[in-house]
């Protein structure tokens, strides 16, 4: 049995300040969406994979998809305003026999073949899950400028993704999200509205989200060190 991915590509990249999707930008000479599906494409656990970006980078997208060496299905879909609003298309688009979906967002280029074999096999025992790691900064809660709390940190830990759910689950939250008009940034959060468990798998500490221009330095860095290129 296997699972279905979809990514979240469809946003435009603000904070990095490029002039365009910073998922086309380069990464040691590959646009860091290619990273990313390469990762999942050497994952045995996934069977089809399904792309949600925005009309006008639709051409370089399908270059990216010309340049991989798989027999994978890899599917276009059209991404909306917000990337919950990605997702939602996303779901609607899955094939009619998928039963468990990871979402991964193509901004995340360093998740390993091995992080997503693990999420669907702790998905195959479990409704839903994310890949976090614990937080190793002491966290403030803070209003305006001013302190207003210090939560424990042993129970604080930074989500990343894949997350991942049974599909019929996470298709029936987002209609109730767009239903009762919740807006979240992640998918777990509309599992915790509802009251569906959600589980952590132990994620990557490099398995970092391309946000910033340091960010792809730091990217760039860790690949260095990475024995194999998939
Ligand atoms: N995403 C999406 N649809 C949107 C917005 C974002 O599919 N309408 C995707 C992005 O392409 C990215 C992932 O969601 O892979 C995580 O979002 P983020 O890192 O915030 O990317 P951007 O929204 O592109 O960046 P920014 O917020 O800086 O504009
Ligand atoms: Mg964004």
């Amino acid at each position: 049995m296997t699972c279905h991915l979809l990514i979240p590509a469809a946003g435009s990249g603000k904070r990095m300040g490029a002039d365009r999707n910073k998922l086309l930008l380069s990464l040691l000479g590959k646009p860091i969406l290619q990273w990313t599906l390469e990762a999942a494409i050497a994952s045995k656990a996934i069977a089809w994979i399904g792309v949600m970006g925005q009309p006008h980078d639709y051409s370089e997208f399908q270059k990216i998809f010309k340049l991989l060496n798989t027999t994978k299905p890899i599917c276009l879909i059209q991404g909306g305003v917000t990337r919950q609003a990605s997702v939602f298309n996303g779901l609607q688009s899955l094939p009619s026999e998928c039963d468990r979906v990871l979402i991964h967002d193509g901004a995340r280029c360093l998740a390993t073949p091995e992080l997503f074999d693990r999420c669907d096999l702790s998905l195959q025992m479990m409704q839903g899950f994310i890949a976090a790691v614990p937080v190793k900064d002491t966290i403030k809660v803070v209003n305006g400028l001013t302190i207003v709390d210090t939560p424990n940190r042993d129970h604080l830990w930074a989500a990343q993704t894949p997350q991942g759910f049974q599909a019929d689950l996470l298709k029936n939250a987002h209609l109730k999200a767009v239903e009762l008009g919740w807006e979240v940034t992640d998918d777990a959060a509309l599992f915790e509205k509802i009251g569906l468990p959600v589980q952590i798998v132990i994620g990557e500490e490099t398995n970092l989200k391309i946000t910033t221009q340091q960010d792809l330095a730091i990217a760039e860095f860790i690949l260095r060190q990475r024995h194999t290129y998939y």
